[in-house]
């Protein structure tokens, strides 16, 4: 068993009981890996002998983020969408149909190429779990295919066929939910965690959503929402109703919504407690790339709800795969406190994603994270745009460096 000391940390972020703050916060801290795994957290002083040594040199380190909402699996891009919505053109995700047919012409190898980039990508800014979700093939074949590509590079995959109706459907929705439910789901669920469903005016309303759900759930995947995105509407409590996971986008809530979120609170901000919460994940690169409000994070976190941030990567809405952009954004936008939104880049991710072994750095917990060119946290938000992430380490493993 090989064992490495990651020594001279300035500033340790565990979201774990033992340290200051709800980010559990060890100043001037060692932290070894064997196996793998955090074996033990301490003072450097008391730092235990190991085979291989990296000197933090008095850096901020961190559990690598979970980024648990992003589509990775599609063909071509959608800039100049983008460039009109710039110029005034409102989002309403019938572009969704473009990327549709640019994924159906695509190699399995060319799908392929464009997750292992986009993961790297994501890997270089410090993520180390990142879901991701089908929903540009939506046709039984396609969307199997993506799912068995994205399985290739993440455990975290989810099903997500009922993105929209798909046009050859169009007069026929009922028929689609019938695919979706049967045949597409069978093909799916063998490399699938998850299920979700964009519940929206235009997607899917919430009598197809939750029989999908349903479905999804009947096989033994977790449940997860597209919800109250454009505007609002029962996805946030078709969630809660169903147990999910999390709900994601909340951009548009009432207070029913909220309370309901806030029912099913976990009541420790630590990540070491069972995930039963539905998480409400905001997805701030949406709003930025497709210039709209913001979702309200105070009210959410003000009513205690546990709030998780994702990149939502897409080509799209919001084509970013950065972690740190979106903690930015919520910090600077949204309101967040610094360490409320490395919390839910982290931590709350993992609870979205019902994880307890990633997103904190703990004794027992994966060794990912990262070390940041930068004496804390707070830089995250600081300096915003800047490449901070001097190295990243997957299960102890260093990756390559930035
Ligand atoms: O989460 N809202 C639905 N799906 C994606 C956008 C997909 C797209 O525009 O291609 C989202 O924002
Ligand atoms: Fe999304």
């Amino acid at each position: 068993m090989s064992s490495l000391l990651v020594d001279n940390i300035g500033e340790l972020v565990t979201n774990s009981e033992g340290g200051a703050g709800p980010l559990g916060v060890r100043r001037n801290a060692a932290l070894l890996v064997e196996d793998g795994l955090v074996a033990w957290v301490g003072p450097a002083r008391d730092a235990p002998a190991a085979d291989r040594r990296i000197d933090a040199e008095g850096a901020a380190v961190l559990p690598g983020f979970v980024d648990s909402h992003a589509h990775l699996v599609f063909a071509g891009d959608r800039a100049a969408e983008f460039a009109a919505r710039m110029a005034g053109e409102p989002y309403t995700g019938g572009g969704i149909r473009t990327t549709v047919g640019a994924t159906r012409a695509a190699t399995d190898d060319e799908l392929r190429a464009t997750v292992r980039r986009l993961r790297d990508e994501a890997l270089r800014q410090g993520t180390t779990t990142i879901e991701i979700k089908s929903g540009y093939g939506l046709t039984v074949a396609d969307e199997a295919r993506s799912l068995r590509i994205a399985a290739e590079v993440s455990e975290e995959t989810t099903f997500l066929g009922a993105h929209v109706v798909p046009a050859e459907y169009a007069d026929r929705p009922d028929d689609y939910v019938g695919l979706v439910c049967g045949p597409m789901l069978a093909a799916a669920a063998p490399y699938a965690r998850w299920i979700d469903v964009f519940c929206e005016r235009g997607a899917f309303d919430v009598d197809h959503a939750r029989a999908i759900l349903a479905c999804g759930q009947a096989v033994g995947l977790g449940v997860r929402v597209h919800a109250n995105q454009l505007g609002p509407g029962p996805g946030v409590q078709l969630g809660v109703e169903l147990g999910a996971a999390s709900v994601d986008h909340c951009t548009h809530l009432t207070d029913a919504d909220v309370d309901a979120l806030a029912s099913t609170r976990i009541d420790c901000m630590c990540a070491e407690g069972q995930h039963t919460a539905t998480v409400a994940t905001l997805l701030p690169g949406a709003e930025f790339s497709t210039r709209s409000p913001y979702p309200d994070a105070r009210r959410l976190l003000d009513a205690g709800v546990t709030v998780a941030l994702a990149t939502d990567c897409n080509p799209g809405s919001s084509y970013t795969s950065s972690m740190p952009f979106c903690i930015a954004l919520a910090v600077r936008e949204m309101r967040m406190t610094p360490a409320e939104a490395v919390w839910a880049a982290t931590a709350g991710g993992a609870a979205a994603l019902r994880r307890t072994d990633v997103g904190r750095l703990a004794r027992g917990a994966r060794a990912d994270l990262m070390i940041l060119d930068a004496p804390s946290y707070l830089h995250l938000a600081y300096r915003p745009g800047v490449p901070l992430i001097r190295q990243v380490l997957c299960n102890g493993v260093p990756q390559c460096r930035p």
